[in-house]
């Protein structure tokens, strides 16, 4: 095990706002969920402390250990947005919505924090509009500009965003999606807004919803990339204290339940009515309060032990158990869970780059998708379920079975 440096010390400090974190769940020792190692990485391989907390002052929910960036998002960074069929859909009809409702002056500028494979600005580009993305890893970003796409592979932060509002002048559109919960130093992600977005720009961020987590336990939406878990109460905050104001949010099915954050400089555009209502929805089921957070811990510790019991027993009957879809997710869970080979024999996923390789932690092998031959499939990939139950239903034809555990531990058949 590498000691983990200074940077990965908890803390009770709030990346937000400053003032104190109080923990309410502790997932232990975890490892990089993205860093799909080869038999000989084993031996040196990094962890840290997951442990999640609230602050008593924005009621910011947030890790209390930050993992360096470069650790997390290198040149072999794995994750392929366009991995998912349904992702596609949903990115190509934002692009729309976006073109078609800010981005509407004679040379529009749209900005991508987080492009990855280009999935979102692939349109935007289809579209003849002024573009840039912002990916600093390798070969994703690699991928992105094979179609075309401009992307610069570097961190968006104050300093680099200050050099393209000085050479493009300024954006109308900052988009994010799954990128900004990943980034503890906000301070630097405002300043860099305030510098490059035009005075009527927006900046648009979707990202897993508390809210959603609570509701459905779903407790391996939290890992060393997912920073923060966004309330709009904490958004809404957040947003005041670099002088923006959130002006809209809107509920989205995908990853298991995302909200949408539009933020404009503050003054500049009258709220919606769905900001004042998921704040005050928010107050009735006490998203943020203590009371509500340590009964989600109660709850997670639950689905722990009802998985393990599951799957021991299975093994007891002598069946036949894999995973499918080695995510980033699922790091947490078995790590959490103390889930190794012994229990799920492999896990089947469509990325070339973790196939051959060993899940982060636990080192369950990673196989590519083929016939599914297994008796049960734990479905780590539980928020692409529509997508995957319709393409395999050879393996249920066959007698094979679902595992799912969120929002508690069940078997499909
Ligand atoms: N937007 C895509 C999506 O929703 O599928 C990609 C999400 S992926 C989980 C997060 C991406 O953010 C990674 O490709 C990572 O390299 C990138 N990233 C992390 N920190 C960043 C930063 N400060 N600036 C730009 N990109 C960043
Ligand atoms: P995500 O839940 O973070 O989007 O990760 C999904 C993972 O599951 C990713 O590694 C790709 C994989 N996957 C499959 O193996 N088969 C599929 O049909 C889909 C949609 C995803």
């Amino acid at each position: 095990m590498t000691d983990a440096s200074p940077a990965d010390r908890p803390t009770t400090t709030c990346r937000a706002c400053g003032r104190t974190v109080v923990g309410f769940l502790d997932l232990g020792r975890q490892p990089l969920s993205d860093h799909f190692l080869t038999g000989a990485e084993t031996a040196g391989e990094y962890f840290f402390h997951l442990s999640v907390g609230a602050c008593q002052g924005c009621t910011m929910v947030q890790l209390m250990a930050e993992v360096p960036r470069e650790r997390m998002f290198r040149e072999d960074y794995p994750y392929y947005s366009s991995g998912s069929s349904v992702m596609q859909k949903h990115f190509t009809d934002t692009a729309r919505e976006l073109l078609d409702g800010e981005a509407t002056g004679p040379d529009p500028f749209v900005v991508e924090i987080g492009c990855n494979d280009g999935v979102l600005l692939r349109t935007v580009h289809e579209a003849g509009v002024r573009h840039l993305g912002f990916e600093p890893s390798g070969k994703v970003a690699d991928v992105a500009r094979s179609k075309g796409l401009r992307v610069r592979g570097d961190f968006f932060e104050e300093g680099t965003a200050r050099e393209i509002r000085a050479s493009d002048g300024p954006a109308d559109v900052i988009f994010a999606a799954n990128t900004i919960c990943h980034i503890p130093y906000l301070d630097s992600i405002f300043g860099g807004v305030d510098a490059l977005l035009g005075e009527d720009g927006v900046f648009v961020f979707e990202d897993p919803y508390l809210g959603d987590i609570l509701a459905k336990t779903s407790f391996d939406q939290i890992y060393d990339e997912h920073f923060f878990l966004f309330s709009a109460r904490a958004v809404q905050t957040l947003a005041a204290r670099f002088g923006f104001e959130l002006v809209d949010v809107r509920r989205l099915p995908v990853h298991g339940g995302e909200v949408r954050y539009t933020i404009a400089r503050a003054g500049r555009r009258a709220p919606s009515s769905r900001v004042a209502e998921l704040i005050a929805e928010e107050e009735v089921t006490g998203v943020a309060t203590m009371a509500r957070l340590e009964r989600f811990a109660a709850d997670v510790r639950a689905v722990r032990e009802d998985l393990v019991a599951l799957l021991t027993r299975l093994k007891a009957d002598g069946k036949r158990v894999v995973g499918y879809g080695a995510t980033a997710k699922s790091a947490t869970v078995t790590n959490f869970c103390g889930i190794g080979p012994e229990l799920v024999s492999w896990v089947t996923d469509t990325t070339p780059a973790k196939q051959g390789r060993l899940t982060p932690g636990t080192h369950i092998p990673v196989r590519p998708a083929g016939e599914l031959t297994a008796d049960y499939a734990l479905l780590f990939a539980w928020n692409h379920a529509d997508e995957i139950m319709a393409k395999e239903q050879a393996f249920r034809r066959a007698g094979g079975k679902w595992i799912l555990y969120v929002p508690r531990v069940h078997v499909r058949d």
